[in-house]
């Protein structure tokens, strides 16, 4: 069954079980701080797991898309992708345990065909410090489900010390049977749900060679066993404790947070351990092996550069729609990371020619339908991805041959160095770990930091004339045009689309200059729009409201703005309703009355991608 059809086959099953089905949201959190990523379907679900009315009902289902940096330095083996979609459904105080495993059973082995002698699942051991007790509920509503095909389910428990023997339930503790965005009990922190949980597992069994071939040799395995024979295709959370200050109490509504890998899913429906042999990748691998000359499979260096030129270019695009185009900071720097280090596993490929954009293409296609959002914004990943890559081209061959000088010479790499291998040669610090890592030298990554905090503080004068420029004096008009701008910021992004990001402004007494990514010129309707956006503004007479906070605050709160340049350990961030929130120096007016009618009277292109607009106040 192709990948397409299996995400139809599940939001269609929930369907049929009176589910409203939700789009995707995007992958960078929207009003959740804890996180730069969307990392699982649960992330969006949180204020309505914590007991807020969903407007679409109590059974909610999707596939959402999601991005787990985490994991970007493990991507390479045969299962490790840092972009997946999950496949989720909630019940939001509706149904429990018995619905929710009766379903998934009937999904896995009725709809999707799953041979269920193939499938064994795990539960919580339960642990008496935190008052909760084995989960006995589930395994019975398990070993129902197994019955129904001849299967006796047995229990195990302290399977990774006595193997797996004829188990098919086995007892975990909370690390691998205890779901919170914050990970295990001890770390939540108060006001967080998470619960026990109940995960499946398709064993490929006829590759249970992996096992023995893996460096977990030496021990019994087990389901829960990371050496590739099982994967973890589905996770049934039961969402239903909150930590507070006294320990766990009941959430108000006992919730389900279901969760299953749809790419997972295709590697056991296809019953091949290598994720990336599954459909999705095939047009990819394709174009890959004509340009490089050389077959996936030729060796295993070639297959694990295959792997990551596909994972990061996937994910890089995805990024790149919902926003985080290439940068040195926030999100953008992992959109960066990934794309670079595509390039330089092109690289050992001896791929000469520019690819990305030809992968781009690719996957916007594979994913046309259920993410039409690709293609509207084609352009902007196409640019966004050539620029990188060209750009990163220029240097990479020099940086290399840098670091082989280096590497020759000495046994590590100095913070310095490896500072100057970024500043000049763009490598980012973690891809010059990995080289130092393949050659077996060290990189001194505190000394790094350091040499980057002194870049920062040498650059700092710079900044402020930078701000200084942008702003021509303090005259009253030309503050009310700089409020003025911070609206225009805020109502481009709502009508053009999160991936807006300031490129630069200049303010004078006469007229507001700003310039902002975006692919194409605007429609006379989305100037109209605009315009009308920032007026209404205007007309509610908010208050601009200014805090300090530390720097580490602001950017764990994700607020738009520029830290790199910044020295200080407050910012001072300027919010106006709940409208616009940045970074910024000031000064501004007090309330939004003070700015008379906004009116863009010009839009003109300022470099690719980049676009201009001039307003004034009237
Ligand atoms: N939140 C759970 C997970 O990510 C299930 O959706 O595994």
């Amino acid at each position: 069954m192709k990948t397409n059809l299996i995400r139809k086959a599940y939001l269609d099953f929930f369907r049929s079980k009176n589910h409203a089905i939700i789009p995707s949201a995007s992958l960078l959190p929207e009003n959740d701080p804890t996180t730069l990523f969307t990392g699982s379907g649960m992330q969006p679900m949180v204020p309505y797991l914590l007991g807020e009315k969903h407007p679409l009902g109590k059974r909610i289902a999707d596939s959402q898309k999601s991005f787990r940096a985490q994991d970007i330095e493990d991507v390479g083996d045969n299962r490790h992708t840092t972009f997946f979609e999950m496949l989720g459904n909630w019940s939001l105080g509706d149904y429990f345990k018995k619905e929710q495993i009766s379903w998934i059973f009937e999904f896995l082995t009725q709809v999707l065909k799953l041979d269920p002698r193939r499938l064994y699942v795990s539960v919580y051991q339960g642990n008496s410090k935190i008052n909760i007790d084995p989960d006995q509920e589930a395994v019975k509503i398990w070993q129902q489900q197994f019955k129904k095909v001849n299967i006796q389910a047995q229990t195990v428990k302290n399977a990774s010390k006595k193997g797996m023997g004829k188990g098919r339930i086995f007892f975990y503790d909370e690390n691998e049977n205890w779901w919170s965005r914050a990970g295990v009990p001890d770390n939540m922190p108060i006001g967080e749900p998470g619960g026990p949980d109940s995960e499946i597992f398709w064993d490929f069994k006829a590759s249970r060679q992996i096992h023995e071939d893996s460096i977990y040799k030496d021990q019994p395995c087990h389901p829960a066993c990371d050496c590739g024979r099982f994967l973890e295709i589905g996770n049934n959370v039961f969402m239903q404790y909150l930590k507070t200050k006294n320990g766990f109490k009941p959430l108000e509504n006992k919730n389900i947070d279901f969760g299953g890998g749809l790419e997972r899913l295709a590697a056991a429906i296809q019953d091949d351990p290598d994720m990336f042999n599954i459909d999705l990748f095939k047009p990819l691998k394709k174009e890959l092996e004509k340009l490089s000359q050389k077959q996936y499979q030729l060796n295993q260096k070639t297959t694990r550069a295959f792997r990551i030129i596909m994972d990061h270019i996937r994910a890089a695009v995805f990024l790149i729609s919902d926003g985080a185009g290439p940068s040195n900071k926030d999100q953008g720097y992992f959109t960066r990371r990934l794309i670079r280090r595509g390039i330089r596993s092109a690289h050992q490929l001896n791929i000469q020619d520019n690819f990305t954009q030809n992968l781009a293409r690719s996957i916007i296609k594979i994913y046309e339908k259920p993410y039409p959002g690709l293609k509207n914004n084609q352009n902007l990943i196409l640019d966004a991805l050539k620029k990188e890559e060209t750009g990163f081209k220029k240097t990479l061959n020099q940086g290399l041959k840098k670091f082989e000088q280096l590497r020759k010479k000495q046994k590590h790499i100095d913070g310095q160095q490896a500072f100057d291998l970024y500043q000049s040669y763009g490598f980012p610090i973690e891809m010059t770990q990995e080289l130092a890592q393949e050659h077996g030298i060290k990189v001194d990554l505190q000394a790094f930091k350091q040499a980057q905090k002194n870049h920062q503080k040498i650059s700092r004068q710079g900044a402020q004339k930078k701000f200084k420029g942008g702003l021509a004096d303090q005259q009253k008009s030309t503050i009310q045009l700089h409020t003025a701008a911070h609206l225009l910021l805020a109502a481009l992004k709502k009508i053009l689309g999160h991936h807006v990001k300031q490129k630069g402004a200049n303010i004078t007494a006469e007229r507001l200059r700003f310039d902002f990514s975006h692919p194409a010129k605007l429609t006379e309707q989305e100037i109209k729009e605009t315009q009308q956006y920032v007026n209404e503004i205007i007309e509610k007479n908010l208050p601009v409201k200014m805090r300090e906070i530390s720097i580490e605050q602001a950017r764990e709160q994700n607020i738009t703005g520029e830290f790199n340049d910044r020295y200080q350990n407050l910012v001072k961030i300027y919010t106006i309703g709940s409208y616009s929130q940045e970074i910024c120096g000031g000064p501004h007016v007090k309330n939004t009355n003070e700015l008379g009618k906004f009116q863009i009277i010009k839009q003109q292109s300022a470099g690719a991608g980049v676009r201009r607009i001039k307003a004034i106040l009237e």
